[in-house]
């Protein structure tokens, strides 16, 4: 088993078939960076510890150093009989540094501690990016709301008409919902912050090392308290497969937005060109596929969640091999949102909306019909009643086929002599609109509220 990280107590080396079953490299070498990283700190914290003289240490920087540059250039690359980054990383170290010297690098850490550390590291850099992706696509999404301030569209509960809105609110209540997303990455980093690297195989280190001082050179707040904990919990791991799984759900749901809005029926969007695909053989077609995208995309990061957990279920105290299976997850869902983002923001921030058709379909299919019960209710009328007065008023509408305010006057007192005349002011789309101007509402002057708090709320994101 010549180039292993063990092997001294075994007389044979492993079968074929345990060495392929065991093998990382493919997907695990992606973390070199971080784990030559970790291997400069821990270097410096051996000489702290006089583990490592200083001519030792600067030779083994140099040797990392070198070693960096040839995995960034691909002069190093892992070979087949490397099980994993660290297995390779170290045959890369004793290759550039010497046996002698090489092989003092490997004490007082573990493959444990390394891991759990460098998986931390990854996504604390990733989860910037993907900050950054989001934050595009809100952006995306208040640029559209500010380009159509009092842009009217139907409003709709399962589907169906239920009261008009405003296109800006309407595209702000997804930037909500991203905002969220970013207020989460933002807060899981707190927990993420925390270094792992010290925690030895599960038990801590006998050789006086400083966990804290490699914590902040990794760019962590601190240690772990607890070395079973640190390398054995994934909850943090978890955590950021569902906030990606969320973020993969909340691009599913406009995205499904913009799917009908691009139909004929609809006619409420047209995609631009650079954000939309067309046909093998259908020559007129213009697909939305990144939404589709999306949409199915969402399915494939809640499965890295899924997946990661029932990895984790059921897993005793401390590291279990089991927990090689973390990585690939992890990898993929930050490579999916990573991709899936500039597409999606790019695809929001180039819609055309047809605003005259959306504001012409606002008020239709009787969505004035709860502006009548509410007028009625300003007039003393107890709610239950006007409820079902304005009910009666879609019924006689209903059966002559017309909107309410085609009703006439005497259909109007016919139904009940509360509803006077005076009833059409609120029978137009901007009375309905206007009049629900409360915190949260969809009037213009509280949607223009709105936007102000939401840049407040995203100042520190
Ligand atoms: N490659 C392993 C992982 O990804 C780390 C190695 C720990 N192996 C071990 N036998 N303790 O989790």
């Amino acid at each position: 088993n010549e180039g292993a990280l063990w092997g001294g107590r075994f007389a044979s080396g492993p079968a074929d078939a345990l060495a392929r079953l065991s093998k990382s490299t493919h997907f695990d070498f992606r973390l070199a960076r971080y784990d030559i990283a970790g291997s400069r700190a821990h270097a410096r914290v051996l000489h702290r510890t006089g583990l490592l003289t200083e001519a030792e240490l600067e030779g083994m920087l140099s040797a990392l150093n070198r070693l960096e540059e040839d995995v960034l250039s691909g002069a190093f690359a892992p070979a087949h009989s490397d099980e994993d980054v660290h297995g390779a990383l170290e045959r890369g170290l004793l290759e550039r540094a010497g046996q002698e010297l090489g092989g003092k690098l490997r004490a007082g850490r573990s493959r444990n501690d390394q891991i759990a550390t460098m998986g931390r590291m990854f996504l604390r850099d990733h989860a910037r990016v993907i900050a950054a992706g989001v934050l595009e696509t809100i952006d995306a999404l208040v640029a559209q709301a500010q380009a159509h301030p009092e842009a009217p569209m139907p409003g709709r509960t399962h589907l169906q008409h239920a009261q008009p809105v405003l296109l800006s609110h309407h595209l702000l209540a997804h930037a909500w919902a991203f905002t969220r997303d970013l207020q989460r990455l933002t807060d899981w980093d707190k927990r993420a912050a925390v270094s792992p690297y010290g925690s030895g195989a599960l038990a801590g280190s006998s050789l006086g090392l400083d966990p804290q001082r490699v914590a902040e050179e990794l760019g962590f707040t601190e240690a772990a308290w607890n070395s079973i904990d640190g390398t054995a919990a994934r909850d943090v791991y978890a955590e950021f497969a569902w906030v990606s799984a969320m973020i993969g759900v909340d691009l599913s749901r406009i995205s499904e937005e913009v799917i009908f809005w691009a139909t004929k029926e609809a006619g409420f969007v047209t995609l631009d060109d650079a954000f939309s695909t067309g046909s093998s053989i259908m020559p007129q077609k213009k697909n939305p596929d990144v939404a589709e995208l999306a949409r199915g995309k969402s399915g494939r990061l809640i499965g890295d969640l899924t997946g990661l957990m029932a990895t984790l279920k059921g897993l005793p105290l401390a590291y279990n091999r089991d927990l090689q299976e973390d990585k690939e997850p992890l990898f993929d869902a930050v490579d999916t949102l990573e991709l899936l983002l500039p597409a999606v923001s790019g695809m929001i921030g180039t819609l055309v909306f047809h605003t005259e058709k959306m504001a012409e379909l606002a008020p239709r299919g009787f969505a004035l019909a709860t502006d009548i019960a509410e007028w009625l209710v300003r007039q003393g009328v107890p709610f239950r009643v006007a409820h079902e007065l304005a009910g009666e008023a879609v019924r006689v509408a209903e059966a002559r086929d017309v909107e309410l305010w085609d009703l006439t006057d005497e259909e109007f007192a016919g139904i009940s002599e509360h509803l006077t005349p005076a009833v059409r002011e609120v029978l137009t789309t901007f009375g309905s609109l206007n009049s629900r101007s409360s915190r949260g509402g969809t009037a213009p002057s509280a949607v223009a509220e709105q936007l102000q708090e939401l840049d407040r709320q995203l100042e520190p994101l």
